[in-house]
């Protein structure tokens, strides 16, 4: 799989918290992206999960003592600091951050901190009183004034079977986090419009028409564009996927109230992105209740929802929001993309071929065309991340080709 992560120097300090073995998990689904993962632990973390785990893991030996070198090695906290990409301190306990805070350098862990010139990010996991004490909170404090990020750790019920903030967030969370310092903002300084997912055209209170779309596609561009630093709103139709981290999502139901959301947003944003499936038709009569078998018609009258995508393209003006539609198609792809580039007053068309078990509708892997005025290019098969960071590639040279005209 390859990633954002993958050949990135990822240095790990394991402190001496009960979330310990969770970072296994973490490092595991890093070496799985291709990251080059070096663990530290601190000896209290020794006494948690056998250094071994991390060694077999990572794939790597895992350094321990600040004295253990052997022979002519290395100094290994020099190394360390030197080659990382990003230093992740998961779990870090109480003592670690306090150590970190006040500049201690007592260990491998504290020692490489000091010396890397890398980005940090430190990861609090205790119990929630000790969590919510002021030289815990003060300490914190004094770590982000360093430039350290720090992610929040989550409510929940811990191993001291309390319940508050103190638990190590999930892999998902945490690996966003760990994207978000690593990609380059080159988005940063746009307001990004993004929709997503299917709508629903209810028939009556038990029925509706949908579509297949799954909201893949439009979640992994929203969650690219805030890593690389956009501000984003997500308008999303109902799907199974939760909100990413950072965006602001503003969730529908039906094709109109899709148009009235996104017509609510479109004038801030500076670049929109139409991935939502919405049906193009509507059952003619909305039933207030169910429609008895015995009463039901076989055919159902429909009317056509608004083009939303069309009512877009016609509210751009000159050096406004670039505009970029998505266009699912079985056949005669590129055609049929190039007569919406134009009949919509697109910016840009990325075709997607719903004819293969690996592209669109439902599946994690996508490969489209993009179109311009310009021509075309046919992305490979990857991942929907992978799609949506090359898409946000082209729609940055874009916006740098626009901004060279406007100087
Ligand atoms: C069973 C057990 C669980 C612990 N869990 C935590 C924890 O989650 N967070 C924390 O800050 N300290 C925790 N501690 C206390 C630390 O292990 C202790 O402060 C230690 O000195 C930390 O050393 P280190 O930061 O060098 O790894 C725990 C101790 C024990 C015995």
């Amino acid at each position: 799989m390859h990633t954002t992560f993958a050949g990135k120097r990822i240095v790990v300090g394991v402190t001496g918290s009960i979330a310990a073995f969770k970072v296994a998990g973490w490092v595991s689904s890093l070496a799985k992206e291709e990251a080059r993962v070096a663990v530290m632990m601190t000896d209290s973390a020794c006494r948690f999960v056998a250094p071994l785990t991390f060694a077999a893991l990572s794939g790597e030996r895992v350094h321990t003592g600040l004295f253990d070198q052997e022979g002519d090695e290395a100094i290994a906290h020099i190394q360390l600091a030197r080659e990382a990409d990003l230093v992740v301190i998961a779990p870090a306990t109480a003592q670690t951050i306090a150590r970190l805070a006040h500049g201690l350098a007592d260990d491998l862990l504290t020692c490489t901190v000091l010396a890397t010139r890398a980005k940090v990010l430190v990861c609090p996991a205790m119990n929630s009183q000790m969590y919510s004490h002021p030289a815990v909170q003060e300490n914190i404090e004094r770590l982000k004034g360093y430039g350290y990020q720090v992610l929040a750790p989550e409510c929940g019920r811990m191993a001291c079977k309390e319940e508050g903030p103190g638990r190590l967030p999930e892999w998902e969370l945490a690996r966003e986090v760990m994207l978000q310092i690593l990609a380059e903002p080159d988005l940063s300084g746009e307001k990004i419009l993004i929709t997503a997912g299917p709508t629903r055209e209810p028939l009556d209170p038990a029925r509706f028409l949908s579509n297949r779309s799954s909201g893949k596609m439009g979640y992994a561009l929203a969650r690219t564009a805030r890593r690389r630093g956009a501000e984003v709103t997500l308008i999303s139709g109902p799907t199974a996927l939760s909100c990413p981290p950072g965006v602001s999502c503003v969730r529908v139901e039906t094709a109109r109230e899709m148009r009235e959301a996104v017509l609510a947003h479109c004038q801030q944003a500076s670049v929109i992105v139409k991935a939502a499936a919405v049906s193009d038709f509507r059952p003619a009569t909305h039933f207030a209740k169910k429609v008895k078998k015995e009463q039901a018609e076989l055919q159902l009258p429909l009317e056509q929802t608004t083009d939303i995508l069309k009512e877009l393209g016609k509210l751009k003006k000159k050096d406004g929001f670039l505009l970029v539609g998505f266009a699912a198609e079985s056949h005669n792809h590129t055609a049929e993309g190039a007569k919406k580039l134009k009949n919509k007053n697109l910016d840009l068309i990325a075709i997607n071929d719903i004819g293969s078990v690996n592209t669109g509708f439902e599946a994690d892997t996508n490969q489209v065309t993009l179109l311009d005025k310009d021509g075309s290019s046919m992305l490979p098969l990857v991942s929907k991340e992978q799609t949506a960071d090359l898409v946000w590639d082209h729609v940055v040279q874009m916006l740098e080709k626009r901004n060279r005209k406007q100087d």
